[in-house]
C-alpha cells in the first residue's frame, strides 16, 4: 500500500515537472515572436506608432530611447519587455551606417 502511494507521487511529480516545463518552453518562444505585439501594445500608449518607426538609431541609441520611455509615468514597461522592444526596434528600425 505504502509503495503505492511512493510510486504514484513519483509519478505525480514527474508530469508535474513535465508541464511546467513545457509551459516554460512555449513561453521563451513566445517571448522573442511577440516583440513586435508587445512594441505596438506599449509604445502606442502615449503617442502614435510613426514617432518611433518613422525614427531611425542605433542599438545603443534604442535602448536609451526604450528605457527613457519605460521610466515615464504609467508607462507599465517591464525590463523583459524593455529588452524585447529594444532588440526588435534595433532590427527593424536600426540606423544603417
Ligand atoms: C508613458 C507614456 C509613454 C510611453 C508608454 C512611451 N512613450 Fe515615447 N514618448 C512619450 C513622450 C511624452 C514623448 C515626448 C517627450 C520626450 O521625448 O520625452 C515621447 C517621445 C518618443 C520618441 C521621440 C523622442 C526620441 O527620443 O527619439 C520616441 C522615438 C519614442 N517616444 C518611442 C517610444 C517607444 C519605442 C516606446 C515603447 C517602449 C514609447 N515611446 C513608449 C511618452 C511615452
Amino acid at each position: 500500500m505504502k509503495k503505492k502511494i511512493i510510486l504514484s507521487s513519483i509519478m505525480f511529480i514527474f508530469l508535474f515537472c513535465s508541464i511546467i516545463y513545457g509551459a516554460e518552453t512555449v513561453k521563451n518562444k513566445k517571448d522573442s515572436l511577440d516583440a513586435k505585439e508587445v512594441f505596438e501594445k506599449k509604445c502606442s500608449a502615449c503617442h502614435n506608432l510613426n514617432r518611433t518607426t518613422s525614427t531611425q538609431k542605433t542599438p545603443d541609441e534604442w535602448k536609451t530611447t526604450v528605457w527613457r520611455m519605460k521610466s515615464k509615468k504609467n508607462a507599465n514597461i517591464t525590463d523583459e519587455e524593455a529588452e524585447a522592444i529594444t532588440d526588435y526596434l534595433s532590427k527593424t528600425y536600426g540606423k544603417k551606417r
